[in-house]
């Protein structure tokens, strides 16, 4: 249940120090900047006591999968995995990839999954930095085509709709999901990292860079020192872009980085010069 656990820990931390932000400050609030109205009343924010269900709505699927499914890492043995689910390694025909998920081999002296087989050596720092950037552009990448989906087909933009129906973006709206897509972003982050066969070291230092790039884009502030400042001119969506998708419930789908809908944009729409258009308000 690490993971988990680890992933409530860093968004308790990092979104409610953004809502402060958000809160303290209006003069650095998009909308507010946008409409010059600094006396534009606060959008409804909730308060930490009112949010455990919210919590626990998030934690539960999550921790289900913990403790029903054995977890497969990279670069552990599979036989080791089998042991840790309560398999017999020498009969048990079970495949290391996570692509192939196995439960756990339920029983009254092992009735859930509590373990998970470790690699041995830890990861070198280049390895880290590499594989914790390469997930991140892929999971920005098939999340694009993912939200795509959410506002083109009925179906999923009704799931989605949850996530869209507010008059102004702020913090608390990072994990205003629906249990569907919610699921969706964690799998598809999961999937990220297991498709280049990320070492658990990487897991647990992109948990919190992911979450920081998450409430980052749906601050509807505009920080001196966010990651869209520090990246060269034109790689990151930012907040600015987020918060123009919110308003208007379209364009800009990717949530991290530009190229996508660049491309997208030019090739099906034509459109060109997006980002200045954007960026005039700066
Ligand atoms: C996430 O990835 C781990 C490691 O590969 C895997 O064992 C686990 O089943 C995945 N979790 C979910 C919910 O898919
Ligand atoms: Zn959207």
């Amino acid at each position: 249940m690490f993971e988990t656990g680890w992933t409530v820990l860093v968004y308790a931390i990092i979104e409610p120090s953004y809502t402060y932000l958000y809160g303290h400050n209006p003069q650095l609030r998009l909308a507010v900047q946008k409409q010059g109205d600094p006396s534009k009343p606060l959008p409804k924010m909730q308060r930490p006591s009112k949010r455990l269900r919210e919590g626990f709505v998030y934690i539960m699927p999550l921790l289900i999968m913990d403790v029903t499914m054995i977890k497969k890492f990279h670069g552990v043995p599979v036989h080791e995995m089998a042991l840790s689910g309560n398999y017999d390694p020498d009969t048990v025909g079970m495949r290391g990839t996570f692509l192939a998920p196995t439960l756990h081999r339920f029983s009254w002296s092992s009735p859930l999954q509590t373990q998970r087989a470790l690699p041995l050596s830890a990861p070198s720092s280049r390895q880290l930095v590499t594989q914790l950037a390469t997930s991140i552009l892929i999971y920005d990448a098939v999340f694009f085509l993912f939200h795509f989906a959410l506002h083109k087909l009925p179906l999923l933009n009704r799931i989605h709709h949850v996530h869209h129906g507010h008059a102004e973006i702020n913090p608390q709206i990072t994990n205003q999901l629906d249990v569907v897509e919610r699921l969706g972003l964690v799998l598809l982050a999961n999937f990220s990292l297991n498709i280049i066969g990320s070492h658990v070291l990487t897991r647990t230092v992109f948990i919190p860079t992911f979450i920081g790039l998450l409430v980052d884009i749906h601050s509807g502030l505009d920080l001196a020192w966010s990651y869209d400042k520090i990246l060269p001119k034109g790689w990151a969506a930012g907040s600015q872009r987020h918060s123009y998708h919110h308003q208007h419930g379209s364009k800009y789908y990717e949530p991290f980085f530009n190229w996508w809908d660049d491309l997208y944009g030019l090739i099906i729409d034509g459109r060109k010069g997006e980002t200045s258009e954007v960026r005039q308000g700066r």
